[in-house]
């Protein structure tokens, strides 16, 4: 193996809040190590495009976005784009890597070190926090908190009129956000990918009429079988006419704003870990955070495994919509 002396860091797919935050614990703690590090713009289409960057990572932590900016790049999903990407990090003398991102990040740099001898390490950054091997992905909690805040606020105007409102939150193929922001906020109803009867559960509420002078609050996971938030919303007017009914679609506010405390510690600590994974030899590693303690997963289990919902907090948001 050849000894870590120059790393790099970039991040890719979508944005989460504490990104920053990780490319300043990996920044610090190589250069705490005597390794040389680079920052990487805009995923890997940097990789391929030679977007290199000193960066200072001074006044970042409390930023959204990434400072590295990010992209989803097709040309890395080819064996020439990759080659290209390798040949580039030779050049310069790139002897590890450390990609922030969610389950593509991870895909590409799997098959990456399947080929390469360049070793990879994964940092898990979306706001999705559907990644197996992970209890927190960072960009969640900040994720959350603005999704509670926003329908905290739609409660308000929901209530004064009787309203029933569908929210749509983000999750293209996962009801974690959709499952805690319901709970939080009291929802009436969640309606998620992984469960296929809650959609009869809103119907049997809605046919009781007991919510009928009241508000109610439906959070709908965006990937939902339903179609999403308007979707869902038309069938249940076109049964239900006496509901007055409104949407809400949050969209990537969901995405941006300053991230929450616990996404800093989180990011400190992973892009911390991901360092020393590095030092370590490892390579084609997620570092993740299982019961508190810093985890290492093969990429292969982290982007194939699929991360279940807590079926404990779906018997709790049943109960305590009644
Ligand atoms: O970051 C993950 C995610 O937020 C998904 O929940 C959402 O479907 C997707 O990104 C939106 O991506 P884009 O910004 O590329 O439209």
């Amino acid at each position: 193996m050849t000894k870590i002396s120059k790393i790099a860091v970039l991040t890719s797919g979508g944005d989460a809040p504490g990104m920053n935050a990780a490319i300043r614990a990996v920044t610090r703690t190589a250069i705490y190590n005597n390794l040389e590090v680079i920052g990487i713009r805009e995923g890997y289409r940097g990789m391929i495009e030679n977007l290199y960057t000193p960066h200072d990572v001074s006044d970042i932590i409390q930023r959204g976005g990434t400072i590295l900016k990010t992209a989803r790049c097709m040309e890395f999903k080819t064996s020439e784009g990759r080659q290209i990407a390798y040949n580039n990090l030779k050049a310069i003398g790139v002897n590890g890597v450390i990609v922030i991102g969610g389950d593509g990040t991870f895909t590409g740099a799997r098959i990456f070190n399947e080929e390469f001898d360049i070793p990879l390490i994964g940092i898990p950054g979306t706001i999705d926090n559907d990644l197996y091997g992970t209890d927190y992905t960072i960009g969640y909690d900040t994720a959350l908190n603005t999704v509670v805040e926003a329908v905290d606020k739609i409660r308000d105007t929901a209530s004064a009129h009787n309203r029933m409102f569908f929210i749509e939150v983000m999750g293209a193929e996962a009801g974690f956000i959709a499952l805690r922001s319901g709970i939080a906020t009291g929802a009436e109803a969640i309606i998620i990918p992984e469960v296929d009867d809650e959609v009869e559960k809103l119907n049997k509420l809605l046919e009781s009429g007991r919510r009928q002078k009241a508000s109610n609050i439906v959070i709908v996971a965006e990937g939902d079988k339903e179609g999403g938030a308007y979707k869902l919303a038309n069938t249940i007017k076109e049964h239900y006419p006496n509901y007055d009914i409104r949407i809400t679609v949050l969209g990537h506010v969901q995405r941006g704003g300053s991230p929450s405390a616990f996404d800093r510690v989180t990011a400190s600590r992973l892009g911390y870990a991901a360092v020393e994974a590095l030092l370590d030899d490892q390579k084609s590693t997620m570092v993740g955070i299982q019961n508190n303690e810093i985890a290492l997963v093969p990429f292969r289990k982290a982007v194939k495994l699929h991360k279940s919902v807590d079926r404990n907090l779906l018997e709790i948001a049943e109960i305590l919509s009644i």
